[in-house]
């Protein structure tokens, strides 16, 4: 992508880590930070049932409301600046949801939700009154397939409130939610590529997602083959080269484990094969650290604070259990010993066999960062 044809959208542009450049010279410098962004979920349980969620453990957390409204008041104080509704389950059934969101954006910060869109029909006008994106886990873009993935019966409802959002956000004049549809697939869904792509397209969504699902990242067999992977990602390809919308089609070309090792076994190293060109895998399997793990802290729906999106719930990557009656804030937490030795283990990437490297280009540039900048003086 060039910076001319991601102008336009502005907020999907590769070069938005510019904006925390602050940050990541101090990391850079060897200083600890607090974090750019918290995902607070707000429950830990899902009225969906995807074969290979990212969170298998579902369970029956729901954040206090006034608990929620200390951390928010906290982390504001603490200066992050956005918070995502994302995981741990499906964060709009938490009873008080559209509450919690104006409260969030009243307090300004930048709202990010991602949402299996169940409730968008009842949730729409706050959500596009507060939220600077909204992602919706759609997977399948037919009643049937989605119903394959996702074991639920409520497609047309969720299309009809991502419509509603749309436009309502063009009623108001309002750049914002930028809308995406993300479509996690295995091999079973490669003949609805083209409907997913027409789908976003006919919505006016500003991008689709495409990417296979994580397996052993997450926990899960895996079941689809290497091969059946390459042909699926080839076909997100040919779906996106032959779209000619305005809309953005991104493709995630991670690499697992299995999969890397498959490469080798054949003498056929996949970091130089045709998808680690693109940008698969992070450069944490190069460097061996991750060192941007403190851009981002998880609150999950029973009060733990994780380090990492991939790491909750996993009881040992825990850094401590929110708790504002005995005073174990966020930032007591945050600076305290057991986060220490996790952000130790996190810097030597102790973590990787969970890593589907979300903070993989934070991580380039701060490794660039720390080099001495040789040839500073050519432009
Ligand atoms: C686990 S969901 C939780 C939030 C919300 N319930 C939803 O459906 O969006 C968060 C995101 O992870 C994606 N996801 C879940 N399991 C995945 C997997 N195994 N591989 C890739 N993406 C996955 C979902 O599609 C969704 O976009």
């Amino acid at each position: 992508m060039t910076f001319g044809d991601s102008f336009e959208d502005i907020e999907l542009s590769p070069y938005k880590w510019v904006t925390h450049m602050d940050k990541l010279e101090a990391i850079a410098r060897g200083e600890d930070i607090s974090p750019v962004t918290v995902e607070l979920d707000l429950v830990s349980y899902c009225n969906h049932n995807c074969g290979w969620c990212v969170d298998p453990k579902h369970m029956n957390h729901s954040l206090e409301r006034i608990f929620v409204s200390q951390l928010l008041d906290e982390l504001k104080e603490l200066g992050i600046e956005g918070i995502v509704f994302k995981g741990g389950g499906e964060g709009t059934l938490h009873q008080s949801y559209a509450e919690i969101l104006e409260e969030t954006r009243g307090l300004g910060f930048e709202v990010g939700i991602v949402t299996n869109g169940s409730k968008l029909l009842e949730l729409y006008d706050q959500i596009t009154r507060n939220a600077s994106y909204v992602r919706i886990s759609i997977d399948g873009p037919t009643p049937e397939s989605h119903q394959s993935i996702h074991r639920s019966n409520d497609f047309d409802n969720i299309v009809a409130g991502i419509k509603e959002i749309i436009q309502l956000r063009e009623c108001l004049g309002q750049r914002h939610p930028i809308v995406g549809l993300s479509f996690a697939m295995d091999y079973s869904l490669i003949d609805f590529i083209g409907e997913a792509i027409k789908l976003g397209n006919n919505l006016g969504a500003n991008y689709v997602f495409f990417r296979p699902p994580f397996f052993e990242e997450v926990g899960r067999q895996n079941t689809i083959t290497v091969d059946q992977k390459r042909e699926l990602l080839a076909a997100f390809e040919r779906g996106k080269k032959d779209y000619n919308g305005k809309m953005k089609v991104f493709i995630d070309y991670w690499i697992s484990d299995s999969e890397a090792e498959y490469f080798s076994s054949r003498g056929d190293s996949p970091r130089r094969g045709k998808y680690m060109q693109k940008g698969a895998n992070g450069i944490e399997h190069i460097t061996g650290r991750c060192l941007a793990s403190p851009l981002l802290a998880v609150v999950a729906a029973d009060r733990n604070v994780y380090p990492c999106c991939n790491l909750r719930f996993i009881e040992e990557w825990s850094i401590g259990k929110l708790d504002y009656g005995s005073g174990d804030t966020f930032e007591r937490l945050w600076h305290g010993e057991k986060r220490k030795k996790i952000i130790d283990r996190i810097y030597r990437i102790e973590c990787i066999g969970f890593c589907t490297h979300p903070m993989s280009k934070y991580n380039e540039v701060i490794e660039y960062l720390k080099t001495p900048r040789h040839h500073r003086g050519f432009v």
